[in-house]
């Protein structure tokens, strides 16, 4: 008789002891001896294993000898109490399908440590240890709850196009896309590519950011946001990087820079909240596995317990100060004074680093920290400007452990000192004229920012390399898969 299939996660929560069921999944471990086998099933749906125990004599040795690591099995059975500890249920086998064998001499995944560089090198099969699946589940909850925080408050879902024809953002370098044949481009008079024939009869590059065209649609709608994959070619082979990452970028009218910075500390806290009341396993598997790994290291060395992080940043408000404090802070700090930066913060002007960053997030305030108020000249053109002349309504919000996880503003609203600060930046402004009419027409108060999706995931994961939190990065000569 054909038994219907049931997910090993409602297995364990809600099935009843001596009912008989159908669990499919992957083989983590076999042991046992010549009269019994206990077989470790695992499929996706929760981080437990679900032990199946074999009567060895009632099953054809050579349909138990398929049953090693990695392959994929259907099993029939009754579900038992368990008998050791752990689990509080187990199943007995009666029948047992090898769906797909997994031949233990080429198999890679056997049963012992790997490192996360060897699994990222098998990034197409990473997703069968606990901690890819642990780290791809919590993914997907953060997208969901990405979704759930903006539904609720009424903003609207607004796709924005990867493929671009505009590059004012300057958020980073780009990567071309064209259709032309790179051997043969077809050439203006003058010994340049003729890009008119070209597939969009201009040039065109995957987008950096959705916000240009985001604020298009919250002049309208009023709130909207964006959360899709953008790209940059810069060749920042960095633990903090990739060359293609997910980004949620909101855009609201009448928010100032003020509200811009509730709101983004109300959702970094929806996110974190959703993850503590939704992925407890994941996280305490995870924080296991940072513990084993941090053991060698001196106390304070060690980062705080993953789930004491993720509950002290939801308990406490971010510090909030200006880039101006900022730097006093850090010319008067002891790194700066003994000369430990690699990067000396000589004066006002100068760009953050993230060394710099980490020391005021991880040092001074030990807390997450929203920076505001930059100097305009190291900010990007759309940047509302201060009445001092030299700050912009920048808003840089930092995490400890990560640095920069959210970058935003208040946006200029005003057309003429938008252009003029267009002029001073070379950004050419016929190129820019349907951003340009929002503020010609029916202009207001708005703001903004983005959220570096794998930055989130590094901070409520805990792991240490963002390659690792993302299902196939990509980086600087890497595009495996
Ligand atoms: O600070 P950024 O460049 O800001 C923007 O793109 C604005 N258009 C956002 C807005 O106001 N709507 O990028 C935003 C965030 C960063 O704070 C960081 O978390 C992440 O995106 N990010 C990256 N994440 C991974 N790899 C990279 N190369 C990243 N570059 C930025
Ligand atoms: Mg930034």
């Amino acid at each position: 008789m054909e038994q219907k299939r049931i997910k090993i996660k409602d297995l364990l929560t809600s099935a009843e002891v001596g009912s008989t069921v159908n669990v499919k999944g992957w083989v983590r471990t076999k042991r046992g001896n010549k009269q019994i086998n206990f077989v470790a099933l695992n499929d996706g749906s929760t981080i437990q294993n679900l032990q199946v125990v074999v009567d060895v004599p009632n099953f054809n040795e050579d349909l138990l000898k398929k049953i090693t690591t990695g392959a994929a099995i259907s099993v029939n059975g009754e579900i038992i109490e368990s008998q050791g500890s752990g689990q509080s249920v187990e199943i007995a086998a009666k029948n047992i399908e090898v769906l797909g064998v997994a031949d233990p001499e080429k198999y890679p995944l056997q049963p012992k440590k790997h490192s996360l560089e060897f699994l990222r090198e098998k990034a197409h099969l990473r997703f069968r240890t606990n901690t890819f699946s642990a780290v791809f589940r919590i993914r997907h909850a953060m997208a969901y709850a990405v979704h759930e925080f903006f539904n609720k408050k009424g903003f609207y879902y607004m796709h924005t196009p990867l493929i671009t024809g505009s590059d004012a953002e300057g958020a980073g370098e780009m990567f071309r896309v064209s259709t032309l044949d790179p051997k043969n481009p077809p050439l203006n008079e003058d010994g340049t590519i003729n890009y008119k024939e070209d597939f969009f009869g201009k040039e065109t590059n995957l987008t950096v950011s959705g916000q240009l065209e985001g604020e298009l649609g919250a002049m309208a709608l009023g709130e909207i946001y964006t959360f899709g994959p953008t790209f940059r070619a810069e060749n920042s082979n960095t633990t903090r990087h990739l060359a293609e990452f997910w980004m949620i970028e909101p855009e609201m009218a009448f928010y100032d820079i003020k509200d811009n910075m509730d709101l983004a500390e109300e959702f970094l806290k929806y996110m974190i909240k959703y993850a503590l009341d939704n992925c407890m396993e994941d996280l305490q598997f995870l924080s296991k596995r940072l513990q084993e790994e941090e053991k060698g290291l001196k106390a304070e060395d060690r980062q705080m317990e993953l789930i004491e992080k993720l509950n002290f940043v939801l308990e406490n408000d971010f510090v909030r100060l200006t880039y101006t404090e900022a730097i006093d802070i850090l010319r008067n700090s002891k790194p700066n004074k003994k000369k430990k930066f690699q990067y000396l913060i000589e004066g006002w002007g100068a760009d953050l680093q993230s060394e710099h960053e980490r020391y005021l997030v991880e040092k001074k305030f030990k807390k997450p920290v929203i920076l505001i108020d930059y100097p305009k000249d190291i900010k990007a053109f759309y940047m509302k400007q201060n009445d001092d002349g030299k700050t912009v309504a920048a808003m840089d919000i930092l995490f400890p452990g990560i640095g920069e996880i959210v970058g935003g503003s208040q946006r200029e609203e005003d057309l003429d000192k938008l252009m003029n600060r267009m002029k001073e930046m070379d950004i050419p402004a016929e190129e820019m004229d349907w951003y340009l009419d929002t503020r010609r027409f029916g202009s207001a108060t708005h703001a903004g920012f983005g959220l570096g999706f794998e930055r989130m995931m590094l901070f409520v994961t805990g792991m240490g390399n963002i390659r690792d939190v993302i299902p196939f990065p990509r980086t600087p000569k890497n595009a495996e898969f």
